[in-house]
């Protein structure tokens, strides 16, 4: 197949990009997307600052933007991101603890509903886990004010707003076996063993020469897949250019198609020139979207 969507598909897989409502009137930028992706993340306009500014007032217009485009061009879409510390408004950080419970129930409950039908896995929560060595919670609003119970009322609150979406927990150096991966793990493992919806983990995969494709990528998405939950690979880029970074996606995709479970991979964007690594050039397409040797090399993966 010719495409990466199709590539994928042949495969059983989506092969997803992150997309911008901003740049939907751009020529270049639609008709790559059109042609190369059968699955799209927004890459901002989900967010909760996005969605929900002013609390109980929802703006769901450049979302809709992009949810329209994908149903269009029969393109899923996954739900990026319902509880998450960062882009998240003011006021929901002022809130004591019994109103921002029901602030985070009623946020996941009015977004999740509006795209019911229409968004086929949500990323419910995001970043909950700190980087090192402690395996401990990231703190944030949620997490200090409603304790650890705030990521299963998340899932709990959200498998009851559209029983039929996936509910993913996504994480970023989550990728290989370590101490942040090991605690995500033991935290879906708890959650199958005590029946509190979860259904998909997604792997940020944002990689570089500091934090490369590891090499226990592969094993790391299975042994999730084990727990009996789907994997994404969610968002990923690698910096680099080349041959180099060619191999590296090659290897990343490769990782993905071993692992039965693992249902589809999204980059974090179509081109070099919006990438939100300004200045780096971690995507498939560069700015006048030419196919880079990485695309060759996802597209010889597939
Ligand atoms: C990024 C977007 O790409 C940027 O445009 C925005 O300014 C900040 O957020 N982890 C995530 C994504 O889960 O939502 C982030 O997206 C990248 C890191």
């Amino acid at each position: 197949a010719g495409t990466l969507g199709s590539a994928a598909a042949a495969k059983g897989r989506y092969f997803g990009t992150a997309v911008s409502a901003q740049y939907l009137g751009e020529s270049g930028y639609v008709s790559t997307l059109d042609r190369e992706f059968s699955s799209v993340t927004p890459e901002n306009e989900m967010k909760w600052d996005a969605v929900e500014a002013t609390r109980g007032a929802f703006t769901f217009g450049p979302a809709d933007r992009i949810v329209n485009h994908a149903q269009s061009r029969g393109m899923s879409v996954r739900g990026h991101t319902l509880v998450w510390h960062s882009q998240l408004p003011g006021w929901v950080a002022g809130l004591g603890a019994a109103d921002l419970r029901s602030a985070m129930n009623n946020h996941i409950t009015k977004v999740m509903q509006h795209y019911k039908g229409k968004v086929f896995a949500w990323d419910v929560v995001n970043e909950a886990f700190q980087d090192g060595s402690s395996g401990a919670r990231r703190s944030s609003p949620f997490q200090d004010k409603l304790g650890n119970g705030f990521i299963e009322e998340a899932f709990r609150t959200a498998r009851a707003a559209d029983p039929a979406a996936e509910l993913c927990y996504n994480d970023y150096n989550t990728d290989g076996v370590n101490a942040k991966s090991n605690a995500v793990y033991a935290m879906v493992k708890d959650f199958k063993a005590r029946g509190v919806p979860i259904d998909c983990v997604g792997f940020q995969s944002h990689f570089n020469s500091a934090s490369p494709v590891p090499s226990d990528y592969r094993a790391n998405l299975q042994r999730f897949a084990d727990l009996g939950v789907d994997v994404q690979v969610t968002e990923l880029d690698i910096e680099g250019s080349g041959s180099a970074q060619a191999a590296s996606y090659g290897n990343a995709v490769s990782a993905c198609l071993a692992v039965s479970r693992c249902t589809g991979i999204t980059v974090w964007g179509v081109t070099d020139k919006y990438s939100w690594r300004s200045g780096g050039t971690p995507l498939l397409f560069d700015g006048a979207y030419t196919k880079k040797p990485a695309y060759d090399a996802v597209l010889a993966a597939l």
